[in-house]
């Protein structure tokens, strides 16, 4: 990809990460409808839609032959025809943006032929802006970030993500939350993934697991830890998907090899599971 392409989409995609996160911030001060999808437990607002059309709109104003994966709109389509995908979570954490209005982010991310070029994680609430370029480094506002401190497994404050159906529910709580947690020094639940990756490169958390995540979940912070210079792969050690859901684990580099064993020991591959 040319280095004026690459620039272009950068800067479009934290243009479009920044509007976004004003809209949420706008909208969430004024009285908006709350549906469930699945269940009580998975819920979407009026906001979420619109911030993801919001986003889109401003993507193909641009580029009008892009690809567009976002939660709110995702159909059945084949998103490998595209060249250039726009991976796309408009409020990630919707259950803290309707109970805590704190700790949710947008996420974009742009994949050109399947490899991560572009991405931003914003958390509006604190107006911090992390991104990524492939090749460039990984930022938290106007900080260089680089995930280097030396740490054991032991030592580690890991985060994580387990409850979304009764199956994985069962695994997730035996493995990460019984086993897990007793492994290390401490293991956090924030409720949004996307930011959840982001502080794992910005240094606040060790590493981050989930059994279960869908691409626009880890599409951006995947980039914006992997830059940072941390490890992210699926939780039984092979590359992440970008356009499809998958388990995950995003860590310092100093103690992937230990956590991965133990993850590959213990874990049975519930990911690709409805
Ligand atoms: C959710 C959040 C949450 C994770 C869930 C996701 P949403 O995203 O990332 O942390 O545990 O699996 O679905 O629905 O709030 O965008
Ligand atoms: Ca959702
Ligand atoms: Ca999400
Ligand atoms: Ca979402």
């Amino acid at each position: 990809m040319q280095a004026s392409t690459l620039a272009a989409l950068k800067e479009l995609a934290l243009q479009c990460a920044r509007s976004a996160g004003e809209l949420s911030l706008k909208r969430m001060k004024e009285p908006f409808t709350v549906e469930y999808k699945t269940s009580a437990s998975d819920l979407v607002t009026a906001v979420d839609k619109e911030v993801e059309n919001h986003v889109i709109q401003m993507i193909l104003a641009r580029f009008p032959d892009h690809g567009i994966l976002g939660e709110e709109s995702a159909h059945a389509e084949d998103y490998e025809q595209y060249d250039t995908l726009w991976v796309i979570d408009p409020i990630d954490g919707t259950t803290n943006f309707v109970h805590q209005q704190i700790n949710f982010s947008v996420s974009i991310a742009v994949y050109h032929k399947g490899e991560g070029m572009v991405g931003v994680v914003y958390d509006p609430s604190r107006d911090e802006l992390f991104y990524a370029v492939k090749g460039e480094g990984a930022f938290l506002n106007d900080r260089s970030l680089q995930v280097n401190r030396e740490v054991s497994l032991e030592q580690a404050l890991l985060c994580t993500s387990v409850f979304w159906n009764k199956r994985a529910e069962q695994i997730g709580i035996d493995l990460i939350v019984k086993k897990l947690a007793g492994k290390v020094r401490g293991m956090r639940l924030l409720g949004s993934a996307a930011l959840e990756m982001a502080y794992v490169a910005a240094g606040r958390l060790d590493g981050y697991v989930s059994m279960q995540l869908n691409a626009w979940d880890f599409g951006a912070a995947r980039i914006i830890v992997e830059e940072a210079g941390g490890r992210v792969t699926t939780m039984t050690g092979t590359p992440l998907p970008y356009d499809q859901k998958s388990s995950v684990m995003a860590c310092n580099p100093t103690f992937y090899e230990e956590l991965q064993h133990f993850l590959k020991s213990e874990h049975t591959d519930v990911s690709s599971e409805n």
